[in-house]
């Protein structure tokens, strides 16, 4: 209870009412038995001056004494000159030698001497044989005669024990009264600030809305409205804080780049959208249990020192192989790190795509080129003088010039399919007219290798796409065409097509070819690819006639894939997007 501000109030109060009662008792002594002491003085003066006045009129000195006496309720003595005893209340009247004897000693107290000396004398002490302080007052008579009254101190104790009862008593009474007020003065005060703390603690907890609104007018009520401002203040603090914080989180994710933030011991903290996208929730873990890398490792390490730096590391996230740039830096007060991470993965792959495509478009032109230089010198040098000779040589540098015309021709077709700039216009197309008009220009080459071309699913009602009308001739020519040049004599190409939903037709092309083994399935569609390069430039072809087919289908809003089986043939298949036909209304 002592600990408590209740306790300590109520301690204190008692404690100073305590002393005060201790003080009185010890003032109250001294102070009674001097005022005591000097009223009993002055009344045994009076008591010594009646008996001399008594001795002067003449009267006997024991008789004197033994009036004097009783009526004052004293001891009276008179000594002689000599100090030999004349008078005593407390004997009988005096046989001479006997009282002589026994009061020598005392006629020469120091009172009885101050009296003969200075006319009056006191002195306080027990007399002989006794353990009661007695009061001593002497006087001075005529002819050296000294009256002496005495009487015990006694009263003056009875008095004092009086007094200390009645101080015990009014104090035992004080304190309670006190006891009384304090618990009545700390109740009032401790309830407020109980409940003070009460709110303070639901806030800490979290309970924002929490507040005192103390109506009472004193520093407790103040201490309640400043409880009350603090509150307000932080819930104005936090509020800002949430909004700040949902604006960095909108920053955050709105982000390409994957962000993550880490504590002082390198554990991720915060993460954005991107990152989580990149390499799912990290949070909790290390950067290199979230991203295997010994570089990201390395840079971390170097930002938690303080050390700001940029590396690009190579990773697999899942099974992806994936290229990030890192951009690794410390936080203020070296808290942690943030890192900034930009996939690459596509752009680092352009760049190689690109390269590869030069490389590759720079061999494919070069044989052409150097089949019709060596044919042309070897003219030059002579063979031209033969007939047989130079028509053949003639006939070789003609097809390879068909061969280059077709590869530059397929090189600005694949431009014309890359380059944004080129605009396709999409219009409602007939697909019945397309595919017929596609399958007459093969007609030819098929009927050479004595292939049939078949049409399915054109029935009454038109289908029409949305698609640029030249695009998509290009994408059936190409896809009818492999399909031929693919497919051993005697085989069939079938071009199937139908609405597959309401919004998107299918067109497909499906052969009875020797079909496209699974590795290769994924590859055909890059540029300058071929299952069998040997046998495919036999067959003319450059490789880039699926890469083309691939963008026109993007192009024009659709896709295209494939279904193979070795042996079994090939299927193509090209989504696209219906349209009405135009002029045919809504
Ligand atoms: N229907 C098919 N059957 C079997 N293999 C095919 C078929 N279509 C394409 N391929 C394979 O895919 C490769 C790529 O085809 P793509 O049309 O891009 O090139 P290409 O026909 O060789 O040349 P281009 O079309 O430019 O004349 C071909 O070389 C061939 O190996
Ligand atoms: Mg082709």
């Amino acid at each position: 209870m002592l600990g408590s501000l209740r306790g300590r109030i109520v301690g204190a109060i008692l404690l100073v009412t305590l002393a005060g009662m201790v003080q009185s008792l010890l003032i109250s002594d001294p102070l009674i038995e001097g005022q005591e002491t000097r009223r009993m003085e002055r009344e045994l003066a009076a008591i010594a001056r009646t008996t001399v006045t008594r001795l002067v009129r003449g009267g006997e000195a024991h008789d004197v004494a033994e009036q004097v006496g009783s009526l004052a309720s004293a001891h009276v003595v008179i000594f002689g000159p000599e100090g030999e005893l004349l008078g005593d209340s407390a004997q009988l009247r005096p046989t001479g030698e006997r009282l002589r004897d026994t009061l020598t000693e005392d006629s020469r107290a120091s009172e009885v001497m101050s009296a003969r000396t200075e006319g009056s004398g006191t002195s306080v002490r027990a007399p002989l044989g006794s353990r009661t302080d007695r009061l001593f007052v002497a006087v001075r008579a005529e002819r050296g005669v000294v009256v002496r009254v005495d009487r015990a101190l006694t009263p003056v104790d009875e008095m004092r024990s009086n007094l200390r009862f009645v101080i015990v008593g009014v104090g035992a009474a004080a304190l309670l009264l006190a006891w009384l007020l304090s618990e009545l003065l700390t109740r009032s005060l401790a309830r407020p600030i109980a409940e003070i703390a009460r709110a303070a603690d639901s806030l800490t907890a979290g309970d924002i809305g929490v507040r005192v609104r103390s109506e009472r007018d004193d520093e407790l009520g103040g201490l309640g409205r400043s409880f009350d401002r603090m509150a307000d203040a932080i819930d104005q603090r936090i509020a800002r804080m949430g909004s700040e914080e949902a604006q960095l989180r909108t920053i955050l994710d709105a982000m390409v780049e994957g962000v993550f933030v880490t504590d002082r011991e390198g554990r991720i903290q915060l993460t954005n959208a991107a990152l989580q996208r990149l390499a799912g929730r990290v949070e909790g873990r290390t950067a290199v249990e979230a991203i295997r890398s010994a570089d990201l490792h390395e840079a971390v390490a170097g930002a938690l020192r303080g050390v700001e730096s940029s590396v690009t590391i190579e990773t697999r996230l899942g099974l992806d192989p994936r290229i990030l740039a890192a951009q690794v830096a410390p936080l203020p007060g070296r808290k942690g790190v943030v890192a900034v991470l930009h996939d690459v993965t596509e752009l680092k792959l352009a760049d190689t795509v690109r390269r590869d495509f030069v490389a590759n478009a720079s061999h494919e032109l070069r044989t052409p080129l150097t089949a019709i230089r060596g044919f042309a010198e070897t003219l030059a040098d002579g063979a031209i003088g033969d007939p047989v000779l130079a028509k053949r040589f003639l006939g070789r540098i003609l097809e390879h010039s068909v061969r280059l015309q077709r590869l530059v021709d397929d090189l600005l077709e694949l431009s014309r399919a890359e380059s944004p700039d080129v605009v396709f216009t999409l219009e409602p197309v007939d697909v019945s007219a397309a595919v017929a008009k596609a399958l007459r220009g093969l007609e030819r080459n098929a009927t050479e290798k004595q292939i049939t071309l078949g049409v399915e699913g054109l029935g009454s009602t038109a289908l029409f796409v949305q698609a640029d009308a030249v695009a998509l001739d290009h994408v059936l020519v190409n896809l009818i065409d492999n399909g031929v040049k693919y497919t051993p004599e005697g085989g069939h190409v079938t071009v199937r097509v139908r609405a597959a939903d309401d919004d998107y037709a299918e067109l497909e092309v499906a052969d009875t070819g020797g079909g496209i083994a699974q590795q290769h399935l994924s590859r055909i569609f890059e540029r300058f690819y071929r299952v069998d390069s040997g046998r495919a430039r036999e067959i003319g072809g450059t490789g880039l006639g699926l890469a083309i087919v691939k963008h026109f289908a993007q192009r024009m809003g659709g896709e295209v894939t494939v279904e193979s089986k070795l042996g079994r043939g090939t299927t193509f298949l090209v989504r696209l997007r219906r349209a009405r036909p135009s002029g045919a209304g809504a």
